[in-house]
């Protein structure tokens, strides 16, 4: 099957909503490895309740982020992934991974890219005030969140939103959009040419 590794910094929710799908059926894609910066995160007993395989590090152990990546490119070789999923991972990559995996490694974020790129996207939107915000997964390349769009989907913003109820609304269409977007990589689905991203 197709083999995916997720790296994740925090809760996990979506790194659940992945593992959900595929045991269900849904994905066409095994996850096959966690990959962690934070040893004491959330997300990490998920993956432990659920036995898949984690490689965990802390940023402060080593001199250079290419370092601990060169680490983790063996793991992922190792195991033959074929697409890395990043679902809150919040470390920047550098050119080891997003040159070995070119169009082979997604993220998702919390706004319509190229809206609110960075941290705390969802608040930076309620702040402006936008009356639409949503999701974007998009390829990753070298910069923050400005690789190429891969799909989106929009949020309202309604009068008796709370930031607390626009964040529960992001989340599920980050359920609902993340594991759509797999199965396409998984299926084989997805054509890649320059910014131009087409799906079938
Ligand atoms: C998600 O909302 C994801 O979109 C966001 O972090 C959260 C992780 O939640 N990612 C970014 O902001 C990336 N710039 P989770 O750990 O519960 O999946």
């Amino acid at each position: 099957p197709y083999r995916i590794a997720v790296f994740a910094s925090g809760q996990g929710s979506n790194f659940q909503t992945l593992l959900d799908s595929s045991r269900e059926g849904k994905l066409g894609a095994e996850i096959v490895l966690l990959v962690c910066n934070k040893p004491e995160a959330p997300v990490v007993e998920r993956a432990r309740r659920a036995g898949v395989e984690c490689f965990l590090f802390e940023k402060k152990a080593y001199a250079r982020r290419e370092d601990y990546e060169a680490e983790i490119a063996q793991e992922l070789e190792r195991r033959s992934v074929d697409l890395i999923v990043l679902a809150g991972y919040m470390l920047l990559l550098t050119p080891v991974l997003v040159d070995a995996y070119q169009g082979r490694m997604i993220n998702i974020h919390p706004s319509l890219l190229p809206s609110f790129p960075g941290k705390d996207a969802i608040g930076q939107a309620w702040e402006y005030g936008v009356k639409i915000t949503g999701v974007t997964v998009h390829l990753v390349d070298g910069g923050m969140d400005t690789g190429p769009v891969i799909a989106q989907q929009a949020v309202e913003i309604a009068p008796e939103d709370t930031v607390e109820s626009l964040e529960e609304k992001i989340h599920a269409a980050e359920r609902d959009l993340y594991p759509q977007v797999v199965s396409w990589f998984a299926a084989g689905k997805v054509r890649i040419d320059g910014r131009r991203i087409t799906v079938g």
